[in-house]
Protein backbone atom coordinates (compact mmCIF):
# COMPACT_ATOMS: atom_id res chain seq x y z
CA UNK A 1 0.00 0.00 0.00
CA UNK A 2 1.12 3.54 -1.05
CA UNK A 3 2.10 5.80 2.19
CA UNK A 4 -0.80 7.64 3.82
CA UNK A 5 -0.70 11.49 2.69
CA UNK A 6 1.03 14.13 4.70
CA UNK A 7 -1.03 17.68 5.13
CA UNK A 8 0.22 20.46 4.30
CA UNK A 9 -0.24 24.26 5.10
CA UNK A 10 -3.08 25.82 5.45
CA UNK A 11 -5.38 22.75 6.45
CA UNK A 12 -6.68 23.53 9.21
CA UNK A 13 -6.63 20.78 11.17
CA UNK A 14 -2.68 21.04 11.72
CA UNK A 15 -3.96 23.70 14.77
CA UNK A 16 -6.25 21.39 16.10
CA UNK A 17 -4.78 20.09 19.84
CA UNK A 18 -4.53 16.90 19.48
CA UNK A 19 -5.84 14.50 22.10
CA UNK A 20 -3.76 11.89 24.70
CA UNK A 21 -3.73 7.80 23.96
CA UNK A 22 -5.11 6.18 26.61
CA UNK A 23 -3.88 3.04 25.93
CA UNK A 24 -1.80 1.77 23.12
CA UNK A 25 -3.91 -0.61 21.68
CA UNK A 26 -3.46 -2.24 17.70
CA UNK A 27 -5.07 1.30 16.10
CA UNK A 28 -1.86 2.80 17.78
CA UNK A 29 0.39 0.63 16.66
CA UNK A 30 -1.21 0.73 12.75
CA UNK A 31 -1.24 4.22 13.43
CA UNK A 32 2.55 4.66 14.54
CA UNK A 33 3.01 1.92 11.27
CA UNK A 34 1.72 4.36 9.00
CA UNK A 35 3.53 6.99 10.40
CA UNK A 36 7.07 5.49 10.21
CA UNK A 37 6.22 4.70 6.50
CA UNK A 38 4.99 8.29 5.50
CA UNK A 39 8.00 9.94 7.30
CA UNK A 40 10.35 7.53 5.42
CA UNK A 41 8.99 7.94 2.25
CA UNK A 42 9.46 11.76 2.41
CA UNK A 43 11.79 11.79 3.79
CA UNK A 44 11.51 12.95 6.66
CA UNK A 45 13.37 13.02 10.66
CA UNK A 46 9.90 13.32 12.54
CA UNK A 47 6.41 13.51 12.17
CA UNK A 48 3.39 13.82 14.68
CA UNK A 49 0.24 11.78 14.10
CA UNK A 50 -1.90 15.33 13.23
CA UNK A 51 0.36 15.74 9.75
CA UNK A 52 -1.91 12.52 8.86
CA UNK A 53 -5.10 14.53 9.92
CA UNK A 54 -4.69 11.89 13.55
CA UNK A 55 -5.36 14.67 16.22
CA UNK A 56 -3.17 11.78 18.41
CA UNK A 57 -0.39 12.66 20.62
CA UNK A 58 1.97 10.02 18.92
CA UNK A 59 5.35 11.14 17.46
CA UNK A 60 7.57 8.94 15.68
CA UNK A 61 11.31 10.03 14.45
CA UNK A 62 14.05 9.08 13.35
CA UNK A 63 17.38 11.28 13.69
CA UNK A 64 20.07 8.44 12.84
CA UNK A 65 22.71 9.79 10.59
CA UNK A 66 21.85 9.06 6.57
CA UNK A 67 24.42 6.62 6.18
CA UNK A 68 23.46 4.37 9.61
CA UNK A 69 21.22 1.84 10.42
CA UNK A 70 17.49 3.24 11.16
CA UNK A 71 16.93 4.03 14.93
CA UNK A 72 12.76 4.29 14.77
CA UNK A 73 11.76 5.98 17.95
CA UNK A 74 8.36 6.69 19.13
CA UNK A 75 6.71 8.99 21.80
CA UNK A 76 2.99 8.78 22.90
CA UNK A 77 1.90 11.23 25.01
CA UNK A 78 5.05 13.36 25.47
CA UNK A 79 5.89 16.00 27.45
CA UNK A 80 8.31 18.27 28.17
CA UNK A 81 8.81 18.72 32.07
CA UNK A 82 11.53 20.84 31.99
CA UNK A 83 13.56 23.48 29.52
CA UNK A 84 17.22 24.86 29.75
CA UNK A 85 17.82 28.51 30.10
CA UNK A 86 20.24 28.12 27.32
CA UNK A 87 19.02 28.54 23.51
CA UNK A 88 20.26 26.90 20.67
CA UNK A 89 19.47 27.94 16.85
CA UNK A 90 18.72 25.23 14.50
CA UNK A 91 17.70 24.94 10.95
CA UNK A 92 14.53 23.79 10.75
CA UNK A 93 12.08 22.32 8.35
CA UNK A 94 8.64 20.77 8.55
CA UNK A 95 6.94 17.71 5.81
CA UNK A 96 3.81 20.23 6.60
CA UNK A 97 5.30 23.05 5.17
CA UNK A 98 6.92 21.46 2.22
CA UNK A 99 11.16 22.67 1.17
CA UNK A 100 11.17 25.74 3.61
CA UNK A 101 13.50 25.93 6.09
CA UNK A 102 14.28 28.61 8.63
CA UNK A 103 16.33 28.59 11.56
CA UNK A 104 14.45 28.87 15.09
CA UNK A 105 15.73 29.54 18.58
CA UNK A 106 14.62 27.07 20.92
CA UNK A 107 15.81 26.04 25.04
CA UNK A 108 18.83 24.09 23.83
CA UNK A 109 17.77 20.89 26.46
CA UNK A 110 14.74 19.37 27.30
CA UNK A 111 13.42 16.63 29.55
CA UNK A 112 10.53 14.52 28.29
CA UNK A 113 8.72 12.06 29.40
CA UNK A 114 6.75 9.89 27.19
CA UNK A 115 5.01 6.52 27.13
CA UNK A 116 6.56 3.79 24.53
CA UNK A 117 5.11 1.55 21.76
CA UNK A 118 4.54 -0.81 24.66
CA UNK A 119 2.67 1.50 26.98
CA UNK A 120 6.28 2.13 29.48
CA UNK A 121 6.91 5.19 31.01
CA UNK A 122 10.19 6.84 30.32
CA UNK A 123 11.63 10.45 30.56
CA UNK A 124 14.57 11.83 28.32
CA UNK A 125 16.81 14.84 28.96
CA UNK A 126 17.67 15.54 25.17
CA UNK A 127 20.17 17.66 23.74
CA UNK A 128 21.20 18.72 19.94
CA UNK A 129 18.99 17.96 17.16
CA UNK A 130 16.61 15.09 20.06
CA UNK A 131 16.15 18.05 21.57
CA UNK A 132 14.92 20.63 18.75
CA UNK A 133 13.01 17.87 16.80
CA UNK A 134 11.18 16.60 20.59
CA UNK A 135 9.82 20.48 20.55
CA UNK A 136 9.41 20.69 17.01
CA UNK A 137 6.97 17.70 17.17
CA UNK A 138 5.51 18.74 20.70
CA UNK A 139 4.59 21.69 19.18
CA UNK A 140 2.13 19.77 16.46
CA UNK A 141 0.40 17.93 18.88
CA UNK A 142 -0.48 21.25 20.00
CA UNK A 143 -1.23 23.29 17.14
CA UNK A 144 1.38 25.04 16.88
CA UNK A 145 3.90 25.09 13.90
CA UNK A 146 8.22 25.96 13.59
CA UNK A 147 6.62 28.62 11.39
CA UNK A 148 5.13 30.22 14.57
CA UNK A 149 8.65 30.52 15.87
CA UNK A 150 10.01 33.13 13.56
CA UNK A 151 9.06 36.68 12.48
CA UNK A 152 5.58 37.38 11.57
CA UNK A 153 7.01 39.10 8.32
CA UNK A 154 8.43 36.12 7.30
CA UNK A 155 5.39 33.79 8.44
CA UNK A 156 3.08 35.78 6.62
CA UNK A 157 5.20 35.30 3.27
CA UNK A 158 5.06 31.47 3.58
CA UNK A 159 1.48 30.89 4.51
CA UNK A 160 0.61 33.31 1.53
CA UNK A 161 2.43 31.05 -0.28
CA UNK A 162 1.18 28.06 0.29
CA UNK A 163 -2.39 29.37 0.45
CA UNK A 164 -1.75 30.53 -3.43
CA UNK A 165 -0.55 26.96 -4.38
CA UNK A 166 -3.75 25.36 -2.72
CA UNK A 167 -5.91 27.56 -3.95
CA UNK A 168 -4.57 26.86 -7.56
CA UNK A 169 -4.65 23.02 -6.84
CA UNK A 170 -8.06 22.87 -5.86
CA UNK A 171 -8.87 25.00 -9.44
CA UNK A 172 -6.78 22.65 -11.16
NI1 LIG B 1 6.81 19.46 11.47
Amino acid sequence: MAPRDIIVIPDKRLRLKSEPVAKVDDSIRMLVEQMFEAMYAAPGIGLAAIQLGEPKRVVTMDIAKKDDPKEPQVFINPEILWTSDEKNVHEEGCLSIPEYYEEVERPAEVKVKYMDIEGKPHEVHATGLLATCLQHEIDHLNGILFIDHISKLKRDRVVKKYSKQAKRAAEG
